[in-house]
């Protein structure tokens, strides 16, 4: 395992490396793109045995730059697993910026949690455990709005989390979705395959709906081929 890709891809015999997975090592690379602990909690997913799904450091980067760019303070993520893409939330977000991150695996959560500690952005940071649709109504029932939403779970609830997005956001809150693409399993899904079909009535709900103004971005790189819909309520 090197420290510049994503962790169980990179050491994969050359031959079979898809040339966009060592560019992407490349980037992480040259542009420094993770600090210790990001590299800290990615790895600390791969100890614990869970699934290599954290997004890749250049779209860690891209979510933080995202934040910045929209000057959000307050940052709602759906799916923490390790809490990677929660770090760079996090940091983007600033001293007194704040993340909610919702997270359905109480072992996750407590993994984040540490990793979050170690990152020292635990004071702004926090984890709910629970189903995601059970936990978003608490938010808003104490009056919680958030300047860019991320949305990274479980996939077939994606419609759902959308439209959470837009309740609990204003007029220019931002909304990131991962996995749009899903290695093209998304164009033409398999009547079996609930997750890309989901993604599907996603991208159908966005084109649909009045208060959203959106783009998905298909990329290539650590995650192979996959990307971000990206979003602006009206
Ligand atoms: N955003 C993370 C990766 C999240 S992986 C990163 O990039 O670092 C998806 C996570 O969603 C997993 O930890 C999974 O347990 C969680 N999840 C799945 N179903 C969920 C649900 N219904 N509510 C909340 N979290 C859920
Ligand atoms: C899976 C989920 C993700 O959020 C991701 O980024 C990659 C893979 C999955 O469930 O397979
Ligand atoms: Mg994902």
């Amino acid at each position: 395992m090197g420290n510049t890709g994503h962790r169980g891809r990179g050491n994969v015999a050359a031959v079979t490396t898809p040339d966009w997975v060592l560019l992407d090592e490349l980037f992480t690379r040259v542009l420094h793109t993770e600090d210790d602990a990001m590299r800290a909690a990615r790895d600390s997913a791969e100890a614990e045995g869970m699934p290599p799904i954290e997004v890749s450091a250049q779209h860690a980067k891209l979510l933080s730059l995202l934040v910045s760019i929209a000057g959000a303070r307050r940052v709602l993520e759906i799916g923490t697993l390790a809490g990677y893409s929660t770090i760079a939330l996090a940091r983007a977000v600033g001293a007194d910026g704040a993340v909610v991150s919702l997270e359905y695996e109480a072992a996750h959560a407590d993994l984040a949690r540490r990793n979050l500690e170690r990152a020292e952005v635990a004071d702004r940071v926090e984890v709910i455990v629970g189903a995601a649709l059970d936990t978003l109504p608490t938010l808003q029932q104490r009056g919680d709005t958030f300047d860019l939403v991320f949305i990274d779970a479980d996939k077939e609830n994606n419609v759902a989390y959308v439209q959470w997005a837009i309740t609990l956001g204003r007029p220019g809150t931002v909304i990131v979705v991962d996995n749009i693409a899903r290695n093209g399993r998304v164009l033409d899904p398999e009547p079996a395959d609930r997750q890309a079909q989901a993604i599907r009535d996603m991208l159908d709900m966005m084109g649909a709906h009045p208060r959203l103004d959106t783009a998905a971005i298909q990329t290539v790189g650590a995650k192979n081929w996959d990307g971000f819909a990206v979003a602006v309520v009206r």
